[in-house]
């Protein structure tokens, strides 16, 4: 125990998912790339990582492969029509996208589940501790919810998953945890020594109304213990048997991270996303809150 300075420099996005919740958009593009206001889904997710420090960021895809690496790669054709036209602004904000990080990919190739595309990603992580990002839980928060369970990591040196209360059957659309609550640099009820976790349980048989959403900062022994599991929920190989597997030989801790998650892989929770974002906009704030102020709701 005790700070350490190990730096978290990398960080996995699982991008293969078929997205059926979001069909049709997604039936020929990653729902990755749906498009909360102006940017699409991961970029949300990548900017997180950079603003907590990490600067190479591993993507692994399926089908929609290119949309994603063109999003991330430069664009010259484009830089030089903002360039010529004089459109500074833009121009600033598409080379941000590829400036800041070094982005590498890796193919999964069937959707084995979200265990086995973290796995894939084994070789280019290596033996150093890393994060992972469900890019359809967008998270608003002051302080990234990655730096937040990065904090904790630097104190425990282990692996912390993001947590939030779910109360009713939606319980069950998520990997639920065992857990007893740990005090922590003045934070109480919000840090949690994890006991048990189970993959999308039957409500009658969550074991607690604590979720883990799609925020994980993980030691490298995860990728030993996704290789010792079987298939789980829905045939797949889930990464929450896979923590379970670890959790006989490592801590895990939970932290209820500080902030608004928005689901925005589900039709209702992408709507709610669009509107809070686009309410927080400067440019587009006030004349949107008029708008919608017309509508007599
Ligand atoms: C995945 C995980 C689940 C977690 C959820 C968070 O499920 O398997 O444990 O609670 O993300 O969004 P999915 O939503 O991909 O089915």
């Amino acid at each position: 125990m005790g700070v350490m300075n190990t730096k978290v420099r990398k960080a996995v996005f699982p991008a293969a998912g078929l997205g059926t919740r979001f069909l049709p958009a997604t039936k020929a593009q990653p729902k990755e790339m749906l498009t909360l206001v102006d940017k699409p889904l991961i970029q949300y997710g990548v900017e997180e990582a950079i603003h907590s420090g990490m600067t190479n960021i591993i993507i692994v895809t399926g089908r929609g492969k290119t949309a994603i690496e063109d999003h991330f790669d430069v664009s010259f054709e484009l830089e030089h029509l903002l360039e010529t036209r004089g459109k500074r602004d833009l121009l600033a904000s598409v080379r941000a996208i590829s400036d800041m990080i070094d982005v590498s990919y890796v193919r999964q190739k069937e959707a084995l589940g979200l265990g086995h595309a973290v796995l894939r990603a084994k070789e280019l992580v290596g033996p150093e501790p890393f994060a992972v990002v469900l890019s359809d839980d967008v998270i608003d928060a002051e302080i990234p919810c990655l730096q937040q369970l990065l904090d904790i990591h630097n104190f425990y040196g282990a692996s912390v998953l993001a947590l939030m209360e779910v109360n009713g059957p939606e319980i069950s659309n998520y990997g639920v945890v065992d857990a007893d609550p740990v005090s922590h640099n003045g934070l109480s009820g919000k840090l949690f020594r994890i006991h048990n976790l189970v993959e999308k349980p039957k409500a009658s048989e969550a074991p607690s109304n604590l979720a883990i959403i799609g925020r994980y900062l993980l030691t490298p022994e995860i990728f030993r213990s996704i290789e010792s599991i079987e298939p789980g929920s829905g045939g797949e190989i889930q990464l929450t048997d896979a923590l379970k597997h670890l959790l006989r030989s490592r801590p895990i801790y939970g932290l209820k991270f500080e902030g608004r998650r928005y689901d925005a892989g589900d039709k209702l929770g992408f709507l709610k996303a669009t509107v809070e974002f686009a309410l927080k906009r400067h440019d587009l704030g006030g004349p949107f809150r008029e708008y919608l102020k017309t509508l007599n709701l």
